[in-house]
């Protein structure tokens, strides 16, 4: 029995022969006694330790204490110091016979090992428990392990016996062997989980080979993709390409979320009709033969389109390669309704091809044409691949609908692809951006649309074969109704050709009474409505057939006449003139109004005027101010008076410098007091010494003219030879003067008697 300094553990278990190293206070002591504690529970059992080596450890001052034997505490008191010291009563262990732990201590040993095994123990610490021979201090190396929770150890610490405390502990590491074995089963468990899924993928991957060996019926949606990819005719690049995709659709399986894209793609791949093309017919006789078939008229038309055929078809059969200037696209350039589309159509019926029209009308996103790249969601191959799928081979006509409404912003410039499409050098080789394989486009004829040149991309007007349409005359258009539009109406109306008939004088009333354009559609419509009447007529069995339909039947279908030849009476004043112009929408007449009033001088313009046209209306005022003796105006007759320019139809902008002798007419015709004639439209540049320069659209302001009814055209001498474009019937009832000053103008423009001005 001896009285020993009491050292408190917290939480801290130590047994007999495991040195450690601690914070804590052992004065000058050699030996102490430790007692594990845990809140205020001290253990009943403690050991005595020898009190070693003071050392720092991260600066504070430490001991290592070697304990030696498990001892219980006795009386205590508080020494002089205020140091608790206890008696104790020293237990070492009490070794039993070899016999009655001999099975414990190998079984014991056993389970330690491997429990160190599983846990991947290098060796050291079997090692260390080999060399342990007492079973006492054996049951103790328990001690060192983390498993072990504080009243565990205190329960083998408080276990005297040895072979008690020696069957307690093999206990304690049976427990933890059994639940390391199960985390280790449950782990095997996971990693066969996986291996299986991969057995399960190559067993579904025999079995379907063997189901094709078997020719099984239930083919898999691959082998349908397998079989139409071999069918389609794919150049081989494409196929390939074709292939490594429905390889990556085999590996997904079908429930992936990639697979339904890539089945979109192949989907796509498979629309394009690779292999087919139409039987071509390039013979221009035949050629001719339907585009007359289909249309009046157009001979000039007919004609470039039959040679361009011709072309192509010898250099066809010479082998000659296209070229970036043999590749030149047709381009067909009219007001609307002169027949373009449709003439379209009968090319393609012509040369025996298909035929599609591609719109192109708002058309600003270069994706548009080229289609997205897959890697957007919801990609799409662009128009061209789509209008291939619809035409069902390689080699039909394109059209090109509204080529001058293509626009350009951020997303990039869609005339830039098409230049690319239609570029010979480059199309064979076209890429479209989802599809991503090279397309031939070579073999495709392309024929494009417009209404207007000028707002064509220029590097794309420049590849361009321009054929223009003009727009018709009375008697073309009487013709083509004769000829295509009334049959179809009948037709459309459900009656037959011997039911109604009509002479010429007729649809002549209805061509200048009814319509005013350049085109047909409005006349179509026209005959429709009064086909449409009549039908109702038969129907209701107001009238039996056979119908003539004379003058009086279409004021009564079509009610009064729509259009009025107003020239008469817009120039019956001072100061209008009429001019020619041409629009979006063909040639048209125009009337420029003039006026005077009491102002600050100056000039006032209006009616949506673009610059170039301003700039003529001042170059016209400066004109008719520094030639006013010669024109017979009083001197002083503009002082104090401001002049007013109008140009009607005041919603529509107008623009370009041919209006020029038309506002110098109408300033000197409202300076002068004498009116403008009547029968007599112009058209022409103006420049400040008065020289009228040449204009466009001569052909074109003529028709227009003459449907207006007028009879006289005023026209710059540099357009003389234009008039040979005017057709014959036109030409022969109206009268040109071709002026080269703005002097001949005003004498051929103006009465001679001045009347009193309304200003
Ligand atoms: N010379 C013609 N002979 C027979 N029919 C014609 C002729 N010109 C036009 N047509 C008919 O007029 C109608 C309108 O023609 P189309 O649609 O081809 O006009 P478009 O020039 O393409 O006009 P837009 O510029 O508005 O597209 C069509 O039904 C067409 O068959
Ligand atoms: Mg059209």
């Amino acid at each position: 029995m001896s009285t020993l300094r009491l050292v408190a553990l917290d939480d801290t278990v130590v047994f007999p022969g495991m040195p450690v190293t601690m914070q804590v206070e052992t004065g000058e002591d050699q030996r102490v006694f430790l007692v594990p504690r845990q809140g205020t529970a001290y253990a009943k059992v403690g050991v005595v330790a020898d009190v070693g080596d003071r050392v720092r450890v991260k600066g504070r001052r430490a001991v290592t204490l070697v304990p030696r034997y498990r001892a219980v505490a006795g009386q205590a008191v508080t020494d002089a110091a205020g140091v608790l010291r206890v008696d104790v009563e020293e237990r070492p262990d009490v070794t039993p016979p070899p016999v009655a732990t001999r099975d414990l201590e190998r079984e014991y040993r056993a389970v330690v090992d491997e429990i160190l095994d599983l846990r991947g123990d290098d060796g050291r610490i079997q090692s260390f428990v080999r060399e342990i021979t007492e079973p006492g201090a054996l049951a103790d190396t328990s001690g060192y392990s983390p498993d072990f929770n504080y009243s565990q150890k205190v329960q083998l610490l408080e276990t005297f016996d040895v072979v008690e405390r020696l069957t307690l502990a093999l206990a304690f590491q049976r427990e933890r062997l059994a639940e390391l074995q199960v985390r280790q089963r449950i782990r095997d468990d996971m990693e066969d989980g996986a291996q299986k899924q991969q057995r399960e993928y190559f067993l579904r991957r025999q079995m379907d080979a063997i189901r094709k060996e078997l020719g099984d019926s239930d083919a898999t949606a691959a082998d349908d993709y397998r079989k139409k990819i071999a069918d389609a005719g794919m150049p081989d690049a494409v196929r390939q390409q074709a292939e490594r995709e429905l390889g990556r659709l085999e590996r997904l399986g079908d429930s992936n979320a990639e697979a339904g894209m890539i089945r979109t793609y192949l989907d796509w791949l498979l629309a394009v009709p690779w292999g087919k093309r139409s039987e071509e017919r390039l013979d221009p006789v035949h050629a001719r033969t339907v585009l007359d078939a289909d249309h009046e008229g157009l001979d000039d038309v007919k004609k470039r389109i039959t040679e361009y055929l011709a072309v192509r078809k010898l250099r066809a059969e010479r082998g000659m390669s296209e070229t970036k200037r043999s590749g030149v696209i047709l381009t067909l350039i009219g007001p609307p309704g002169t027949g373009k589309t449709s003439i379209g159509e009968s090319i393609a019926r012509a040369t025996g091809r298909e035929f599609v029209r591609m719109s192109l009308g708002g058309v600003r996103d270069e994706a548009e044409i080229r289609g997205h790249r897959r890697t957007y969601i919801g990609a799409l191959p662009g128009r061209l691949v789509r209008a291939l799928r619809d035409a069902g081979t390689m080699n039909p006509v394109i059209m090109l609908d509204e080529v001058d409404k293509l626009g350009a912003d951020w997303r990039g410039d869609p005339s830039a692809a098409l230049l690319e499409v239609l570029d010979p050098a480059q199309n064979h080789g076209f890429r479209d951006h989802y599809l991503d394989v090279e397309l031939d486009l070579s073999h495709v004829l392309f024929v494009a649309t417009a209404n207007v040149a000028e707002s064509i991309p220029a590097p794309l007007f420049d590849r361009m074969e321009v054929i223009r349409f003009d727009g018709y005359t009375t008697r073309e258009k009487v013709a083509i109704a004769r000829g295509h539009l009334w049959p179809r109406q009948i037709e459309r109306n459900g009656l037959r050709p011997e039911e109604v008939t009509v002479d010429d004088a007729v649809l002549r009333q209805v061509v200048s009474d009814y319509t005013r354009e350049a085109g047909v559609r409005q006349l179509e419509r026209e005959l429709g409505t009064l086909l449409r009447k009549t039908a109702t007529r038969i129907a209701s069995a107001e009238q039996a057939p056979p119908i003539a339909v004379d003058a009086a039947a279409v004021r009564e279908a079509l009610g009064r006449p729509k259009v009025f030849h107003e020239a008469a009476i817009r120039t019956s004043v001072p100061g209008v003139a009429t001019g020619l112009a041409v629009t979006g929408t063909g040639g048209d007449v125009l009337f420029v109004e003039a006026a005077a009033m009491p102002g600050k001088g100056g000039l006032v313009l209006t009616g949506q005027l673009g610059d170039v046209m301003k700039e003529s209306a001042r170059i016209a005022l400066t004109y008719v101010n520094s030639h006013a003796g010669a024109l017979g105006i009083e001197p002083g007759a503009l002082d104090g008076r401001e002049v007013h320019v109008h140009v009607p139809a005041g919603a529509i902008p107008k623009d370009g410098p041919s209006a020029g002798i038309t506002i110098v007419t109408a300033l000197a015709s409202l300076l002068t007091g004498r009116p403008v004639k009547s029968t007599i439209g112009m058209t022409g540049e103006v420049t400040l010494q008065g020289r009228v320069l040449p204009i466009g659209g001569l052909k074109q302001k003529v028709l227009a003219a003459h449907a207006a009814g007028l009879t006289e055209v005023i026209v710059p001498d540099r357009n003389a030879p234009d008039l040979d474009d005017v057709p014959a019937d036109v030409r022969d009832r109206m009268q040109f003067h071709v002026v080269t000053s703005v002097d001949e103008v005003l004498a051929l423009a103006l009465e001679s008697n001045a009347i009193a001005a309304a200003a």
